[in-house]
């Protein structure tokens, strides 16, 4: 089949142009198992693209095809923003709205659309690519690896729930999600520039977090509650972390969202949480690794980790700037051999480093570690140690050069995300 490939403009308002626009969402939808896009999903969706200049693409049945139409049969966008490599924020392509139509899967769409949308990220001079997956089986071969992974934790908050003493003289606020709104995106501002990991909100954040949209029910989300929590000491006003949650089945609070710049706000949120009256469980499938708030606790068996998952997928596409604006732990040299199918992260390079910093050049040398470019991602963030990875096979070296190249790489706390994409 002569596949037509091409990209949508969603600035352009003419007849054809929405007609696609609409056909495009509609086909993300079916690929994703969602119901049919009302208009009111179609508006708010084409807002927020042009809001991230989202680059929107795919492949349609040509003219004259059974089945031909504004509707394409694989669907692929990306836009820029950045990620925290733990010294810097980098440029970083997002991808999203991957399907391909049930009839014409297997015959190379995504290979295409990805492929592309790769080498375009190299020629713009983005270092990294993003994205998280349904599936654990399919980026591996364009290079991304599983780099931060979520846990859903579950808090049995029925009778008898303690926390130990905790010094914190702050409160915490109940106020409506859209009043919530200014401090909820300033928190997460502060949390971006801090935290290893963490990826720049998409515009649809704004709606989701409010309240005033919600794209699987297609209308807004009346039943989203924000509080948020204040620290007196620095100053009556001054938000330093927050909850975006609802009310589920049998008093459980689902918490959608939850952010605190210092460990006391974040175990007074789950204070609050969990004294609300009646709330027997509250759940998170967010949260942080290093969330002080299990040895908070006076009974342990209270806080249950219910799954922990891959989340972020990331894919080097210019292997020096991105290993210079992540963090080292020891003062080394090793030389890493990267294998990477579609060639943007191949070759050998020297890493140097000196007070947890980087240079990194291309080198003829000898490699002292191989890796694929897939390790490479998972290795980047310092979510997985350098040994375990070496342990299940990932990586080849003498065990002097592995236990170096251990040392310079593993830095001290998990990286997290908690952005959806
Ligand atoms: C995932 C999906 C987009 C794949 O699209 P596709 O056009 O069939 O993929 P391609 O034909 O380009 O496949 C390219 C390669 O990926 C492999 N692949 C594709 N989907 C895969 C899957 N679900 N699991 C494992 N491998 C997969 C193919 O076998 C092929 O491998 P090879 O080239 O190394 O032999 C499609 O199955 C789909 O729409 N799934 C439902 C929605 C979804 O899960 N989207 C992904 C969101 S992250």
């Amino acid at each position: 089949m002569d596949y037509e490939f091409g990209s949508l403009d969603f600035s352009d308002d003419s007849e054809e142009a929405v007609a696609r626009r609409r056909g495009w969402i509609g086909a993300v939808q079916r690929g994703f198992r969602e119901p049919r896009p009302n208009e009111e999903v179609v508006e708010r969706w084409t807002g927020h693209y042009r809001t991230d200049a989202v680059n929107v693409s795919g492949a349609w049945l040509p003219d004259g095809a059974f089945g031909a139409g504004p509707m394409p049969v694989a669907t692929y966008a990306s836009f820029d923003k950045t990620l925290n490599a733990g010294r810097e924020l980098l440029p970083l392509r997002m991808i999203t709205d991957i399907t391909t139509s049930a009839s014409h899967r297997r015959r190379g769409l995504l290979r295409r659309l990805i492929e592309d949308d790769l080498a375009d990220a190299v020629a713009q001079g983005v270092p990294l690519a993003a994205l998280t997956a349904s599936e654990a089986t399919i980026y591996g071969r364009w290079g991304f690896g599983p780099a931060t992974f979520n846990q859903t934790v579950e808090l049995d908050t029925s009778t008898g729930f303690a926390l130990r003493p905790y010094d914190d003289p702050g409160r915490v606020e109940l106020i409506e999600p859209a009043d919530a709104w200014p401090h909820v995106r300033a928190v997460f501002d502060t949390f971006h520039a801090r935290q290893r990991g963490s990826v720049e909100w998409p515009s649809q954040y704004q709606d989701m977090l409010t309240g005033a949209f919600d794209f699987e029910a297609g209308g807004p989300d009346t039943k989203l509650r924000a509080a948020v929590h204040l620290d007196p000491r620095v100053a009556d006003d001054v938000v330093d972390g927050f909850v975006v949650y609802s009310w589920g089945e049998d008093y459980t609070l689902k918490v959608a969202e939850m952010v605190a710049l210092t460990p006391a706000a974040q175990l007074d949120l789950w204070s609050f949480l969990a004294e609300t009256d009646r709330v027997q469980k509250v759940t998170f499938d967010l949260a942080h690794p290093d969330d002080p708030l299990r040895w908070a606790l006076i009974d342990v068996e209270r806080l249950k980790l219910k799954a922990s998952r891959h989340f972020l997928w990331l894919r080097l596409l210019d292997v020096p700037r991105s290993l210079a604006a992540r963090p080292w732990a020891a003062d080394h040299t090793v030389v890493i051999d990267v294998d990477d199918p579609q060639g943007h992260a191949a070759g050998r390079f020297a890493i140097t480093t000196r007070d947890g910093v980087a240079e990194v050049e291309r080198t003829e040398q000898l490699a002292d570690v191989a890796l694929t470019a897939e390790t490479l991602g998972t290795l980047y963030l310092s979510g997985v140690r350098v040994k375990d990875l070496h342990r299940a096979g990932r990586l080849s070296g003498t065990a002097d050069a592995i236990g170096r190249f251990g040392a310079m790489a593993d830095v001290d706390g998990p990286p997290y995300s908690l952005t959806g994409f």
